[in-house]
């Protein structure tokens, strides 16, 4: 019987959260059918990820540095790699960011694109000649539902996320040319460092430039909504990283795969109707006009989903 050649994954990010656990995930896989790279800028984060790895460490899972934002850090990295091959590339590493867009220098802006957007295309970059010399490979990019729906005071987030999503289309009809696979990951809300991050970043800010009303907004009714949301409909790394290891082993991987069916009907609203106006005004209201209605959703989705409601109706 012939053996299996383990497939190498290449995933970026990997001090924390959903690249951790994608990481763990495919480096425990009982057939050992994957040797991850587990890259992070910075080193001393290991810790954690040494940790869940666990005996894999070593064996299936291996880490090194990379900086998704510097062009030596990545060509350094990819020597690290024998033959410089990768099978599987997980483009995970993010950065998020929300506020009014007067209180956002471009500056900032262009930060967070630096991350979002060129750090994922400088990977591509990266490992796409050698994915088109061999005719096989499989370029994985976690993106968001705000790469498909833009929401409100996520202006420059998801404008980083819209711009990866037409880049990965637009790549993936050349690249089926030469049997390489694109696939965008979109994640609704995940319970990870993320949500943190962000809010450690806003308590920070005075919001210089911004209208009194829109600092309003944002605060008292914004705030209070995304934290609603985080907490009612937010997944698990660990279910996000199931889904990805099923994108990854999928023999033709579609190219979209959103993770959270709780949150998609609100992207649907965006085909439904291609003038724009139903998902503008859907979100509009139910954000300023019907804050009563947006609780309530959120109560009866908290009820729906809770453990002890799935159990009173699933059948013995
Ligand atoms: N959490 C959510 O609600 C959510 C929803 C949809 C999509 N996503 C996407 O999922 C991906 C992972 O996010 P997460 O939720 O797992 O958040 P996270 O725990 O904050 O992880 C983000 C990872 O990206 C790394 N990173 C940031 N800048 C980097 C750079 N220049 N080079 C290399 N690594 C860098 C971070 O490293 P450091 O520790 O060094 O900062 C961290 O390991 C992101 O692309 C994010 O946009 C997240």
């Amino acid at each position: 019987m012939a053996t299996l050649v383990p497939r190498t994954v290449l995933i970026t990010g990997c001090s924390s959260g959903i690249g951790l656990a994608v990481a763990v995930r495919l480096a425990q896989d009982p057939q050992q059918r994957f040797q991850v790279i587990a890259t992070m800028r910075d080193l001393r984060k290991k810790e954690k990820l040494e940790e869940a790895a666990g005996p894999a460490l070593g064996k299936t899972l291996s880490i090194q540095r990379l900086d998704v934002c510097s062009d030596s850090s990545v060509a350094e990295c990819m020597e690290s790699i024998p033959g410089g091959r990768v099978d599987v590339l997980v483009n995970n590493a993010g950065v998020g960011h929300v506020g009014p867009v007067e209180s956002i220098s471009v500056e900032e802006m262009k930060r967070i694109f630096e991350t979002n957007f060129f750090g994922a295309v400088r990977m591509i970059k990266a490992v796409l000649p050698d994915m088109k010399r061999r005719q096989s490979g499989h370029i994985v990019v976690i993106s968001s539902v705000m790469g498909l729906q833009g929401i409100v005071f996520n202006d420059v987030y998801a404008a980083s996320k819209f711009a990866v999503e037409g880049f990965c289309e637009s790549l993936a009809v050349q690249l089926l040319q030469f049997n390489v696979f694109v696939s965008m990951v979109e994640p609704g809300p995940v319970n990870t460092d993320f949500e943190l991050k962000l809010m450690e970043e806003v308590s920070r800010s005075e919001f210089p430039g911004t209208d009194p009303a829109t600092v309003r907004y944002f605060k008292d009714v914004y705030l209070p909504a995304s934290h609603e949301i985080f907490a009612t409909l937010g997944q698990s790394p660990a279910a996000v990283a199931e889904a990805i290891v099923n994108v990854i082993r999928a023999r033709r991987p579609a190219f979209r795969t959103q993770t959270n069916s709780l949150y998609t009907p609100l992207v649907a609203l965006k085909y439904a109707d291609p003038s724009g106006d139903l998902s503008v005004r859907t979100y509009y209201r139910l954000l300023f006009n019907y804050g009563t209605l947006f609780h309530l959703s959120m109560a009866a989705l908290r009820c729906l989903t809770c453990g002890c409601f799935r159990r009173r109706v699933t059948p013995l």
